[in-house]
């Protein structure tokens, strides 16, 4: 358990087990709405990437439940401008992905709703989390929660909670990685310590263009995951509020280490609701290393 995350007080406790299952709830709904949206809408998100029409159905569904809730106050989506303001006063802040890897949804493959919420406004330092979640629309539609420093997966197929691994920590011997942007894209750091971690006999690659999927491989089985700086986007392509913070705290809740490339994601300066970060996530050792090689 990493011991860098900030425990939510108690009245934020209750509004976080809300927040949990409003997401659990419509797990089922937002899963049985993917069959009909896979078309284009013709838009692009702020990120400038093509929005299905599912990613924009996901998200109002998610704002309209998170946002009834009485202690938040604000609400934030990778598929939204900017941040709506959802109550008055002082609150929590949740910022959402609402189908992570939606690109996946035309090949049917893994996607994902992810949950970061925050103690303060938005754009939040991932110091300032009490909670992250993600749902993973696998075979069966599950939900990790990080809080407290603590890790539970639950099945949540018919929208209501049911653990089904306590206390998830990453496997101390790891057995996958999984790199994204085109490899000639990569810096030479970058390729030289893909190459050192390809070389290791025990690890397999695991890339399946859906974050969500490829981070619960890493949960499941230990490794790393990383979307690097690239040559052509020295920030790579996910976004720090949305994706880095909460993934970056997940994986610190279950004893593993997230990096910018120098820092760990949750100590990295927001500057802007829709900044993006280079992503490396895993286990303690194989960041390390990482950082290593990257200085
Ligand atoms: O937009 C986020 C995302 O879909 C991630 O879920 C995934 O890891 C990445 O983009 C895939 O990017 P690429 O298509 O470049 O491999």
């Amino acid at each position: 358990m990493a011991t860098t995350v900030n425990p939510p007080n108690a009245s934020d406790a209750d509004s976080v087990d809300e927040i949990v299952r409003a997401v659990a709830s419509l797990a089922p709904e937002i899963r049985a709405c993917l069959p009909g949206r896979r078309v284009e809408r013709g838009e692009t998100n702020p990120s400038g990437e093509t929005q299905l029409a599912a990613d924009a159905h996901a998200d109002d569904l998610l704002l309209e439940e998170i946002g009834a809730i009485d202690d938040v106050v604000e609400y934030a989506s990778e598929e939204r401008e900017s941040v709506l303001d959802v109550g008055d006063g002082t609150g929590l802040s949740v910022g959402v992905d609402p189908l992570d890897g939606s690109s996946n949804l035309k090949p049917n493959n893994t996607m994902g709703t992810i949950v970061a919420v925050y103690d303060a406004p938005l754009p939040a330092s991932g110091r300032d989390l009490v909670a992250a979640a993600y749902v993973l629309y696998g075979p069966i539609t599950t939900m990790a929660v990080a809080r407290d420093g603590h890790v539970t997966e639950y099945v949540v197929d018919d929208g209501t909670l049911e653990a089904v691994r306590e206390e998830v920590e990453l496997p101390a011997d790891p057995l996958v990685y999984g790199f994204g942007g085109r490899v000639p894209d990569w810096t030479d750091e970058f390729a030289e310590y893909a190459r050192e971690v390809e070389s290791d006999e025990r690890m397999k690659l695991r890339y399946g263009g859906a974050m969500i999927g490829d981070i619960n491989q890493v949960l499941t089985y230990g490794g790393v995951f990383a979307y690097p700086t690239l040559e052509s986007a020295p920030e790579g392509k996910l976004r720090l509020q949305f994706e880095g913070n909460p993934i970056g705290y997940i994986i610190e809740c279950a004893g593993g280490r997230s990096s910018d490339g120098e820092r760990s994601l949750l100590a990295v300066e927001p500057t802007d609701l829709h900044q993006r970060v280079p992503l490396y996530v895993g286990n303690e050792g194989l960041i390390d290393r990482l950082e290593s090689a990257l200085a």
